[in-house]
C-alpha cells in the first residue's frame, strides 16, 4: 500500500531523511518509534504530500503524493492527530463528521450526526457526547473523538501519531487496543508514530526504526527483543548508555 523509496530530506545544511525505504503491505500495520527529532513526523508529511522530497520516491496505493489530485488522494486518508487536534467551536458530533459535512460527501446534518453517534459508540462513548463541546471532555476521552474522526469517513489508511501521548497507563491500553480492533475489522493500513513501546507491542504487525535519517531496523514486531541489533535494544529497553548518543 506504501512504498518508500530512498527518500531524502533536508532543510537547509541539516539532512533530516538520508535514504529512507520502507514498504507497508496492504491491511498491516506499521509502527514507526525512534528518538525526538529523527524524522518520524517529518516522514509522515513526505507521505500525505505536506513536504515535498529532496530525491527518492513515494507510492500510496500506486500514487505519488503529489498527483494534481490532492482531494482524491487525501480522501484515502484518516489521521489521528498528536493531541486530539480538536475543533474547540464544534460540538463532537461536527468533529467526528467533519469530512463527511462537506467534500464529495455533503451529508446532510442528520446524517451526519447519525454517523457520528454510530462513531462515538464504536470507541465506546455514549450518544449524548456528541452534543457537548471539546472543552467538555476529559484527555482520554478527546482521543477517543479524535479516533472516531480518524475512522469516521471509513478510510482504507490510518495515521496514529502519538495515540496515547498524556494518557494514564490505563487509558493507554484501551486505546491501545480500540485501535488494534478498528484496524483489524476495517482492514485498513495502519501507520502509527509511538515513543509508547506498551503501543507498539499492542499495535504493531511490523515496526521500523528510525535513526540519523535512515530505517536502523524493520521487522516483524515478535523480533524485535531478539535482533540483536543495539541501537533498536538500547531504544526499547529504555537504556541511557548505548551506541545512541542521549544529548544532555
Ligand atoms: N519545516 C521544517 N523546517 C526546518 N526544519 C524542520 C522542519 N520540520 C522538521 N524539521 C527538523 O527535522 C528534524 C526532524 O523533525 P521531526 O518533527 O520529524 O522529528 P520527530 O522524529 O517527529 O521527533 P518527535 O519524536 O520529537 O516528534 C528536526 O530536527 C526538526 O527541527
Ligand atoms: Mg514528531
Amino acid at each position: 500500500m506504501i512504498t518508500i523509496k530512498d527518500l531524502h530530506k533536508s532543510f537547509g545544511p541539516k539532512t533530516v531523511l538520508n535514504g529512507v525505504n520502507m514498504h507497508i503491505a496492504a491491511g498491516h500495520s506499521m509502527v514507526i518509534i525512534g528518538g525526538s527529532g529523527t524524522g518520524k513526523s517529518v516522514l509522515l508529511k513526505n507521505i500525505l504530500g505536506l513536504i515535498t522530497p529532496d530525491s527518492g520516491s513515494i507510492e500510496v496505493n500506486g500514487i505519488d503524493p503529489n498527483t494534481r489530485n490532492r482531494d482524491a488522494f487525501l480522501d484515502m486518508f484518516g489521521m489521528l492527530f498528536q493531541g486530539g487536534a480538536l475543533f474547540d467551536s464544534l460540538p463532537i458530533w461536527q468533529n467526528v463528521s467533519f469530512r463527511l459535512l462537506q467534500g464529495k460527501h455533503k451529508l446532510s446534518n442528520s446524517e451526519a450526526h447519525e454517523i457520528a453517534v454510530e462513531k462515538l459508540r464504536r470507541v465506546g462513548l455514549r450518544p449524548e457526547v456528541a452534543d457537548q463541546y471539546p472543552g467538555e471532555l476529559s484527555g482520554g476521552m478527546q482521543k477517543r473523538v479524535g479516533l472516531a474522526r480518524a475512522i469516521a469517513a471509513e478510510p482504507e489508511i490510518i495515521f496514529f501519531d502519538e495515540p496515547t501521548t498524556g494518557l494514564d497507563p490505563i487509558m493507554s491500553g484501551v486505546i491501545n487496543e480500540l485501535i488494534r480492533e478498528i484496524v483489524v475489522e476495517m482492514g485498513a493500513t495502519a501507520m502509527t508514530i509511538t515513543h509508547d513501546m506498551s503501543s507498539v507491542r499492542a499495535i504493531a504487525d511490523e515496526v521500523a526504526m528510525l535513526h540519523e535519517g535512515v530505517v536502523q531496523w524493520t521487522g516483524k514486531v515478535g523480533d524485535m527483543d531478539n535482533s540483536g541489533d543495539p541501537y533498536l535494544d538500547q531504544f526499547i529497553n529504555a537504556r541511557p548508555d548505548g551506541p545512541i548518543e542521549a544529548i544532555r
